[in-house]
């Protein structure tokens, strides 16, 4: 979905419609060549003087922005990645997040300023959105299924990219480590969440630029990222991240977790719901990792528990789901059966 848009500059006098105003103000500045917008004298006295809020946000994203008493004028171009000021005002979260389906890394400092007019207005976009991701294969199971080496297989045979979406819950809980945020801190998580960067480029999970794939495969991350994960708040961030990650894609995506077919993609085209049995869970891990069989299954046995009983998007497979037990099964083996399926369930359209 990101990318350059086809609109073209105008001039419009707005005094019968200041409330859409705003949107086409920030939509101007994807357009090609100058947009000029009157009749806005009321705008300087809303939630904030919003000429002037517009300029500094826009100014901020690298658009050339002049106004007067009741005008403004936008240069459109390309605005740069930033991070929006809202003014408390509603109006400008939901302006600018219409920004942020054409341009990467808008960020808007304070969404929830929108629940002033419009509690759901996040949940919306995110429906709007979703539609694009039907070009889903979601792969839910627990720990030791095998779900990332697969992922990434699939996604190669079948020309499209992989989304890990552990690296996210587990980028949450490095976050939190860092800042010596308690696992069970919730609202404390989020928060840090709301002022950083997540990004996965090419299999690399970032924050703020830094490639942190290490880093969160790390002990202490480890042992508290089935705490952090429970919490809904710091779902809510993350699966829309995810979403956006997918809508933004413009192949199929095969993206792999615990909540994939239940949450993310319930419309995914194929869900797919990979299991083994515990005994062979443990040795595969314990094989990967240079550890004990018997320490990994307890380990492996305790994660399971938190995933699958926690209160919000618990591990389970989705009513719809393909399950495929690999207790028996070689990687290519449950590769090829992927693909097999993947492929029947578009042929024909
Ligand atoms: O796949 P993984 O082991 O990297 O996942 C790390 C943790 O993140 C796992 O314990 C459960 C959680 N997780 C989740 O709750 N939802 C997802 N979609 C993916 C992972």
């Amino acid at each position: 979905m990101f990318g350059p848009t086809t609109l073209r500059g105008v001039e419009a006098d707005l005094a019968h419609c200041p409330d859409g105003a705003m949107a086409l103000v920030v939509a101007a500045a994807t357009a090609t060549g100058r947009s000029r917008f009157t009749g806005l004298a009321t705008l300087r006295r809303k939630e904030t003087d919003r000429l002037a809020a517009l300029s500094a946000e826009l100014g901020r994203l690298g658009i050339e922005v002049e106004a007067g008493d009741d005008w403004i004028e936008v240069h459109g171009g390309h605005p740069a990645a930033g991070t929006v000021a809202t003014y408390d005002d509603h109006r400008m979260a939901m302006s600018f997040a219409m920004l942020g389906l054409t341009t990467a890394g808008i960020r808007i400092a304070d969404p929830t300023c929108v629940a002033k007019t419009w509690p759901g207005f996040w949940q919306a976009l995110d429906q709007m959105v979703r539609p694009v991701a039907t070009e889903v294969v979601a792969i839910d199971g627990p720990a030791g299924t095998g779900k990332t080496t697969v992922a990434s297989a699939v996604a190669g045979l079948l020309g499209g990219t992989r989304l890990d979406t552990g690296a996210f819950y587990r980028s949450a809980t490095l976050l939190a480590h860092r800042a010596g945020v308690d696992p069970g801190d919730g609202p404390g998580i989020r928060a840090l969440l709301d002022h950083a960067d997540l990004g996965y480029t090419d299999g690399a999970m970032r924050i703020d630029g830094e490639d942190v794939s290490a880093a969160i495969r790390s002990p202490e991350v480890n042992a508290a990222v089935s705490a952090v994960s429970a919490h809904p708040i710091v779902r809510e961030a993350l699966v829309r991240i995810q979403r956006r990650w997918a809508a933004g894609a413009d192949r199929i995506t095969v993206v792999e977790g615990r909540d994939i077919g239940t949450v993310v993609f319930p419309d995914a085209r194929l869900k797919v719901y990979l299991d083994a049995r515990p005994g062979v869970r443990a040795a595969r891990r314990a094989r990967e990792a240079g550890t004990d069989t018997a320490e990994e299954a307890g380990r492996l046995a305790a994660r399971d528990a938190l995933d699958s009983g926690r209160a919000a998007s618990p591990l389970r497979p989705a009513d719809d789901a393909w399950h495929l037990d690999t207790s028996e099964l070689t990687v290519d083996e449950v590769v090829a059966a992927i693909v097999e399926r993947w492929r029947a369930s578009t042929s024909g359209q």
